[in-house]
């Protein structure tokens, strides 16, 4: 069975990035193992800069946070999808906060600065955005799921599902629900 770590990256329980999660956890139900993480809930530290982890050249940050006890999880599944708002026209802090811990991936002694343990996983992310322009967004999280290729997710598709300002909305809109279930199903081939 595939591993899909699933980041729900909103604070509002009742929004849209939990009514989907529910949703995508029911179909992965029997097909894949998942992991949730709620970084809404369990906070990722942002980045130290610290650079300890360049002296280490294993996967690894000094801070001990929900971030560090899944870089082990991170490195090994398949693949991630990401469940997030557009805040401010960009990602929501806590899942910059989570890009940037990504750093403990790199490693400036490899030819293509990555110590990923696999560099053949997919990210998937789905977002959320009151009112848009949900285009211009969607560019936005591609550039930055791209990022993710630091710690081995070289294979990115971006959505942003507009105007779905009402918690839970999202499961009003079926052609939006449609290009989740892609996907999801994207993410298992
Ligand atoms: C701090 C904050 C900033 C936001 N910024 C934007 C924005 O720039 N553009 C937009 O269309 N919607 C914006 N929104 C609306 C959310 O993206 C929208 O309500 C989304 O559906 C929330 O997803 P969730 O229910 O999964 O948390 C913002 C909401 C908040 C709380």
């Amino acid at each position: 069975m595939k591993k899909v770590l699933i980041v729900n990256a909103s604070k509002r329980r009742k929004g849209n990035s939990y009514a989907l999660e529910k949703r995508v956890m029911e179909q992965l139900k029997g097909v894949a193992e998942a992991t949730v993480l709620h970084i809404g809930e369990d906070a990722v530290n942002a980045c130290l800069a610290c650079d300890a982890c360049k002296r280490q050249h294993t996967p690894n940050c000094i801070q001990k946070d929900i971030f560090t006890t899944l870089i082990p999880e991170i490195d090994s599944c398949d693949a991630m999808l990401i469940l997030a708002p557009v805040h401010w026209d960009q990602f929501p802090a806590q899942l910059k906060a989570f890009l940037d811990r990504t750093y403990a991936f790199m490693d400036f002694t490899q030819k293509d600065l990555s110590i990923a343990g696999r560099k053949d996983k997919k990210v998937g992310g789905y977002f959320f955005c009151g009112f848009g322009p949900a285009d211009v967004y969607t560019k936005m999280v591609e550039t930055n799921l791209k990022n993710f290729a630091t710690a081995g997710f070289t294979s990115v598709r971006a959505h942003v599902a507009g105007d779905v300002n009402a918690p839970g909305s999202i499961m009003e809109k079926p052609d939006e629900l449609k290009v989740a279930d892609e996907m999801t199903k994207w993410l298992l081939e």
